[in-house]
């Protein structure tokens, strides 16, 4: 019989998908299964590494139960043959939706008003009160136009935004055109934009891509949003930034070193913080976990995998 190990605690609807294929080890014992394991379905926030892999010799197939993949040493896992795949497009309204609620947050200074209201200090409508920055006419840079960034973009424009993007290639001219959307390049995304919206696919090569030197390039009064991964930027340079009113706020739900945040983060009332939420909801997170199963099982009935981590 299969072995299949799931490090994440799956949905019937997902779990269902295995029946016949092999038995499942779940979360409580997936570490110490790995030994007979063919099929590892893993979370995002567990590292595998070459030495988790050396702990599985009978590896097939890691299904990461995610779209971003950085958790996964894919040369170590390609030297042993072991096929990967993620879940790309299932999470992407999700993540689009957590991205444009930050942005809206930000811009318009829900945490001070918010706070503020909490305190005591809401003594009724006041024309010159709480003023924050407008959506409407902004110049909004996106950073990577894959799914998600053009998910985003398509919220953002219906906002009244402005669009510019800075990704590898440009994205299908039609999708371009419908958002009024401009090509850019880096510098000129960064020197241009009123808002930033991080949507890469993180690689180590982009470690700390937002550092000191960009954030000087950004317009003083910026605003900074990551919904990607946490590791894009220099967390003690965007603390520096905000501080120093160079940047107007940020709002973010991913960190380099999840789940600590930066200390220096926590107190600043121009930014928002959330728990990595951007794909939790129970319906996007049983279409995960059933892609997750489905890639898991067609690899271990001898199918191609349905979504490989390309490369
Ligand atoms: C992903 O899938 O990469 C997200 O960060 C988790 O929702």
């Amino acid at each position: 019989m299969k072995q299949i190990v799931t490090a994440v605690e799956l949905p019937e609807e997902a779990s269902e998908l295995l029946e016949g294929v092999g038995s499942v080890v779940g979360p409580a014992g997936w570490r110490e299964a790995l030994g007979e394991a063919e099929a590892l379905i893993t979370p995002v926030n567990v590292r595998v590494g070459a030495s988790l892999l050396e702990e599985a010799p009978r590896l097939r197939i890691v299904a990461n139960a995610g779209v971003g993949y950085d958790n996964l040493d894919i040369p170590a896992a390609r030297e042993r043959g072991i096929i990967l795949t993620n879940t790309p497009g299932v999470l992407t309204e999700a993540t689009a939706d957590i991205a444009l609620l930050l942005t809206l947050a930000v811009v318009r200074g829900l945490p001070a008003a918010e706070r503020s209201l909490r305190r005591g200090e809401f003594s009724g409508w006041g024309f010159g009160d709480y003023l924050q920055g407008d959506i409407q006419g902004a110049r909004v840079g996106i950073l990577g136009m894959g799914r998600i960034g053009q998910a985003y973009a398509r919220r953002v424009r219906a906002s009244g935004a402005i669009i510019q993007y800075h990704s590898r290639g440009p994205i299908n001219p039609a999708v371009e055109q419908a958002l009024e959307a401009t090509r850019v390049d880096r510098d000129t995304l960064f020197r241009t934009s009123d808002i930033l919206s991080i949507h890469a696919a993180y690689s180590p090569s982009l470690h700390h891509h937002l550092d000191t030197a960009t954030f000087r390039l950004m317009q003083r009064g910026s605003y900074l949003v990551n919904t990607a991964r946490g590791a894009f930027i220099d967390e003690q340079a965007l603390v520096t930034a905000l501080h120093d009113g160079h940047l107007a706020g940020a709002g973010l739900d991913v960190y380099e070193h999840e789940p600590k945040v930066h200390p220096g983060l926590q107190d600043l009332e121009n930014v928002v913080l959330l728990p990595h939420i951007g794909s939790a909801t129970p319906k996007t997170r049983t279409a995960m976990a059933r892609m997750a199963c489905e890639n898991a099982a067609a690899v271990l009935r001898g199918e191609p995998p349905l979504t490989p981590i390309p490369g």
